[in-house]
């Protein structure tokens, strides 16, 4: 296809120095033709992580450049520890942290800024979808990012679709119904601007597994993952990995 396909593997508050250098060895000398790996563990092992075997990204950035906010990291910190990529608006964030859309889109505005690609997350839960108000949900994430940077802008982005009902749970979406918020995305972004939805790489995040990720990456227009757990374990996010090819 046009679109490099990407797998995405998200630590989030897992993992040790151990797991980055075992994470490490196991990706050297492995080829998986075209796919984009980019591994995204917590901020004190992003420098364990060797840049060449994998691309190494964050799991969250502060909306401030640099100065008295402690506990924030800036966009110029993560890319001096090797990151190309930031996950943005995880929905574990936007629960636990208050998240709004309009820090999700400061937090993009400022990583583009700053020359690091965005993985804006964005995705239901079950009681919005439930109610038939899945699209109007998924409009509202996404048109707070385009109102703040712009359409053109997220030709630098990738998408990370993750219904909170999957996450975790061991309840994937069904390929069918991955494909159809999948469709929507790039429809909703090919109404404002064709080049960039044709582009975009859009992920599907929640409880891909190595027995599901084949099907699910498949579907035309899923052009990877974005992986929790089972980016865990080398052997299955390899597994994963080779399935996106
Ligand atoms: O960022 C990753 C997603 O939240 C998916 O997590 O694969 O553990 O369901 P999971």
């Amino acid at each position: 296809t046009l679109r490099r396909p990407v797998v995405a593997g998200n630590w989030k508050m897992n993992g040790n120095k151990a797991l980055a250098s075992e994470m490490s060895q196991a990706f050297d000398n492995q080829h998986f033709n075209n796919v984009e790996v980019i591994v995204c563990p917590p901020f004190p092992l992003l420098t364990q992580l060797s840049k060449e075997s994998v691309k190494v990204g964050a799991q969250n950035i502060s909306k401030f450049d640099s100065g008295a906010h402690t506990g924030e990291v800036s966009a110029d910190i993560l890319k001096d520890a090797g990151c190309e990529y930031v996950i943005v608006g995880h929905s574990e964030r936007r629960v636990d942290n208050f998240e709004s859309n309009g820090l999700v889109a400061d937090k993009v505005d400022i990583a583009l800024k700053n020359g690091l690609h965005p993985i804006l997350c964005i995705g239901e839960p079950e009681d919005v979808r439930d109610a038939g108000d899945l699209f109007d949900f998924l409009s509202a994430q996404l048109n707070a990012v385009v109102s703040k940077v712009g359409i053109d802008a997220f030709a630098q982005l990738t998408i990370a679709y993750e219904p909170i009902w999957a996450i975790g749970t061991g309840k994937t979406a069904s390929p069918e119904q991955a494909q159809e918020v999948h469709g929507f995305i790039r429809d909703f972004l090919a109404t404002r601007n064709k080049e960039v939805a044709q582009k975009i790489r859009i992920l599907y995040g929640g409880s891909v597994k190595a027995d599901n990720a084949t099907e699910l990456f498949s579907q035309p227009d899923v052009d990877g993952g974005l992986i929790g757990g089972a980016s865990l374990d080398p052997q299955s996010f390899i597994s994963i990995c080779r399935s996106a090819a």
